[in-house]
């Protein structure tokens, strides 16, 4: 519940709170909603660009940021289940309210009433990613409006082993950011502020790798991409942020199935979140030829067994001299590369460590992030050939699922989920 505090900016020293300084200067909300980094900054000391400025992922756009931004070092997912009787009515009111925190924190300045304001200033490019659960539509009697991939739900697949309190969820808050305190506290932020409206169901927090500009190549050998805690080179084969590819494999849009495609979803996705829990400890005993063949690439560089470097293609035809494929059967690329070409997804897998038991086994694997616009048509297909024969699964085991529509972009002045709830 949003507590009663007077002065919503109290502990950031003698400054006029945003909404009395935008009323004071006539201006709506939105007009000061972006570009809080130098610009800012060097207004609020009078004209010095010399001075730090937040770094920021913008808020505002055609889609949801936290999708296509260049992977934050951190992550935080809370899935929050509504309070019954909430109705469409109550959705709004709490839209309402996380789009004004949301908008605030991105930008560095903390929310209404924030118990910690000091938290605020460094968002180092928070994004807040919201997702719709199946149980969302439910609750705002908007169920005629589900896609069908969410009013259907994922199948099971043969290798789950689903547990609830990792699976579900009515809606979801993905919070990125490469300060660890600002995602600790967005996080904060908003479940306190949605408690009238929502509890929480889950909270899952992953990592990418050190570091704050996730975009840059690292590593002596000039590679590309971040490792899993299997030391694997993990998210070569993925769209490209900004090609028209991209755009095709993950925005929902013309291109997308018919009953895949409600009109309030265009420019929105879909978030396939998978908790896949990982054997690092039977991992550590296999030899490396093993490891190698059950992925299909190589541990030092993450290059394909058919050689080259980590963006060579791989080819599946190579064989030994014994007729065996280079790349076997069962390797998990050959699995989930795509039979049809519509089989693609975004990946954007984190690594989850959340401590050991006393015998020193790590309660340790991938929080395995997919966006895409139609699961049913993309993620299905590649999921069902993994679980029946995926080497890596000696390894790995499914301990949760859950599944989101992501609604598009917030405009300024609006609210997140416009498109479906009107308000
Ligand atoms: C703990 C579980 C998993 C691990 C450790 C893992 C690891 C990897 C690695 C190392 C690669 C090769 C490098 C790359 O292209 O990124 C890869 C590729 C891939 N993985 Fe996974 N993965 C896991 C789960 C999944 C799941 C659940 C899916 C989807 C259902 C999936 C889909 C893919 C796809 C589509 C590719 C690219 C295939 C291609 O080359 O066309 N992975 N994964």
């Amino acid at each position: 519940m949003r507590r009663p505090v007077a002065d919503p900016d109290d502990g950031r020293g003698p400054q006029l709170s945003r909404r009395g300084l935008l009323g004071a200067l006539g201006v709506g909300v939105g007009a000061l909603a972006t570009g809080a980094g130098a610009p800012a900054a060097a207004a609020a000391t009078g004209g010095d660009t010399s001075v730090w400025a937040p770094t920021t992922e913008s808020f505002f756009g055609e889609h949801q940021a936290g999708i296509a931004t260049a992977p934050q070092a951190q992550i935080r997912f809370v899935a929050l289940d509504l309070r019954p009787g909430l109705g469409r009515e109550g959705i709004v009111r709490l839209m309402r309210l996380l789009t004004d925190d949301i908008e605030r924190l991105t930008t560095g300045r903390a929310a209404l009433a924030d118990p910690t304001p000091q938290l605020a200033g460094d968002p180092g490019r928070l994004t807040v990613t919201v997702g719709f659960g199946h149980g969302l539509l439910a609750v705002g009697g908007l169920l005629a409006q589900a896609p069908s991939w969410l009013a259907d739900g994922l199948p099971a697949f043969s290798n789950d082993h689903l547990l609830s309190r990792w699976s579900g969820g009515d809606l979801l808050l993905q919070v990125g950011g490469d300060n660890p305190m600002a995602v600790s506290h967005a996080a904060q932020v908003l479940v306190t502020d949605a408690d009238t409206f929502a509890s929480v169901r889950w909270a899952q927090s992953g990592f990418h790798r050190a570091g704050s500009d996730a975009s840059a190549p690292i590593g002596p050998s000039g590679q590309l991409t971040g490792r899993n805690l299997f030391g694997q080179v993990d998210g070569t084969v993925n769209p490209v942020a900004g090609t028209d590819d991209f755009d095709q494999v993950v925005w929902v849009g013309s291109h997308t199935g018919g009953a895949a495609t409600p009109a309030w979803l265009v420019g929105g996705t879909a978030l396939v979140l998978r908790r896949i829990a990982m054997d690092l400890r039977t991992w550590g005993s296999v030899d490396r030829t093993a490891k190698e063949e059950a992925v299909g690439r190589r541990l030092s560089d993450g290059a394909p067994l058919t050689g080259g470097g980590e963006l060579t293609a791989p080819d599946y035809d190579a064989v030994d001299s014994l007729g065996f494929p280079v790349i076997p059967a069962t390797s998990h690329i050959r699995l989930a590369h795509p039979v049809d070409p519509k089989e693609r997804i975004l990946r954007r897998p984190y690594s989850y460590d959340d401590g050991m038991a006393s015998d020193g086994s790590p309660d340790a694997g991938l929080l395995f992030a997919a966006y895409m616009a139609d699961p049913q048509a993309q993620f299905v297909p590649i999921q069902r050939r993994l679980a029946e024969a995926d080497l890596l699964n000696l390894w790995t085991r499914t301990i949760g699922s859950a599944l989101f529509a992501v609604p598009p972009g917030v405009q300024q002045g609006g609210i997140i989920g416009q498109s479906l709830l009107g308000g």
